[in-house]
C-alpha cells in the first residue's frame, strides 16, 4: 500500500485502519486529504486484506470538519481549485465510502464538526467516545450545513434535535450523538477501540457477499422508493446473492441449520474445520 501526505494507513487480521492524519490542524480535510482518501479508497475497495474498513484520527481529533483556511479562504478566487476540491470532497465520502463493499465503522475519538458528519453518515457503523465534542459549527461563522450535511442529518438524526443543532451550533457530547441518532453507540474513550474491534471481529465472521448485498438493499432502498418497486429490487438482490455465493446461503447456511448444525437465530455457523 503507499504512503500518503494526509492519512495513514494500517492493515492488521482483516481490519484496514485509515487515520486522519493531520493532528496539528485537528484533521481539519484539506484539498490534499480529499484527494488521498479517493485514492485510497479505490485502491482498498476490492483489496482481498480488507475484510472491514475502520476510520478514525490521529491525536485528540477525528476530524474538525472542512479546513476552513484550504478548503475555503484560500480557493475564494480560485473557482477552479474550489471545484476540484468540491467534487473530491463529495467523491469520497458519497462514492467511495458510502457504498464501500466491505462494513465501514467510524471510530469517532474525538472532535468532530461539520463536514465530518458526512463521513459519520457515510459508515455503517459509528462508534464514538461518549467524552468527544460534535457540533454543526457551520452556523458560528455565518455560513449553512453545506455539500451534503444538511441531507444527511435530516436522514439519520431525530428532526427536531437536527435543527436544533443546525440553529444554536451548541457543541454538543458523544453520549449525545447516540441519543439523537448521529452515532450507532457512544462508549467511553478507554473502551471506545476495543469496542470497535469487537465489532469488527462479529462482522468478519459473516458471509462478505451477503454482508455486502445488505448494505447495498439498505442502502437503495430509501424511503422514497414505492413498496412494489422495492420489493422488485429486493427479489432481484436475492437472486444477485444466490449467483454471486454461488447458492452458499441455501445449501452451507440454510442447509446446515436443517442438519442441527447451528442456529441461526443465535448467531453464525461455527467454520468448517470446527464441525467435525
Ligand atoms: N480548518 C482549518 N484549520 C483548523 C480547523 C479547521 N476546521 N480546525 C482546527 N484548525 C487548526 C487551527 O487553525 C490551529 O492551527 P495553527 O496551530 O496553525 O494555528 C490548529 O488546528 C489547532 O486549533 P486550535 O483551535 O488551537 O485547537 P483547539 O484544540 O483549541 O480547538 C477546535 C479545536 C474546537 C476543533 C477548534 O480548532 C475549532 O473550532 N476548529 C474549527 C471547527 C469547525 O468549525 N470546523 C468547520 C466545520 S464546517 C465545515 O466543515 C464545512
Amino acid at each position: 500500500m503507499k504512503s500518503y501526505e494526509t492519512i495513514l494507513i494500517d492493515k492488521a487480521g482483516g481490519v484496514t485502519t485509515i487515520r486522519f492524519n493531520r493532528p496539528d490542524k485537528r484533521n481539519a480535510m484539506n484539498p490534499q486529504l480529499h484527494r488521498d482518501m479517493y485514492d485510497a479508497l479505490t485502491e482498498l475497495e476490492f483489496d482481498d486484506e480488507t475484510k472491514v474498513l475502520v476510520i478514525t484520527g490521529q491525536g485528540e481529533a477525528f476530524c474538525a470538519g472542512q479546513d476552513l483556511k484550504e478548503y475555503f479562504y484560500e480557493k475564494k478566487d480560485d473557482p477552479r481549485g474550489r471545484e476540484e476540491a468540491r467534487r473530491m470532497s463529495h467523491a469520497w465520502r458519497h462514492q467511495k465510502l458510502r457504498y464501500f463493499p466491505r462494513p465501514t465503522i467510524a471510530e469517532i475519538n474525538g472532535w468532530c464538526f461539520g463536514g465530518a458528519f458526512t463521513v459519520v453518515a457515510s459508515v455503517d457503523i459509528a462508534v464514538a467516545a461518549s467524552e468527544a465534542t460534535f457540533g454543526l459549527s457551520e452556523i458560528n461563522f455565518g455560513h449553512i450545513p453545506g455539500g451534503l450535511v444538511t441531507k444527511v442529518v435530516q436522514e439519520i438524526v431525530q428532526p427536531r434535535q437536527a435543527l436544533y443543532y443546525i440553529l444554536t451550533g451548541e457543541p454538543f457530547t458523544g453520549a449525545r450523538a447516540a441519543e439523537i441518532g448521529l452515532v450507532t453507540m457512544a462508549v467511553p474513550k478507554a473502551e471506545l477501540h476495543a469496542k470497535v474491534m469487537d465489532i469488527a471481529a462479529t462482522l468478519m465472521k459473516k458471509d462478505p457477499e451477503a454482508m455486502r448485498a445488505c448494505k447495498e438493499v439498505f442502502k437503495a432502498v430509501t424511503p422514497e422508493v414505492t413498496y412494489e418497486d422495492a420489493w422488485y429490487w429486493l427479489s432481484s438482490k436475492s437472486d444477485q446473492l444466490t449467483y454471486r455465493q454461488k447458492g452458499g446461503w441455501i445449501e452451507e447456511g440454510i442447509g446446515r441449520f436443517m442438519k442441527k448444525e447451528y442456529r441461526p437465530g443465535l448467531g453464525t455457523p461455527p467454520p468448517e474445520k470446527e464441525r467435525a
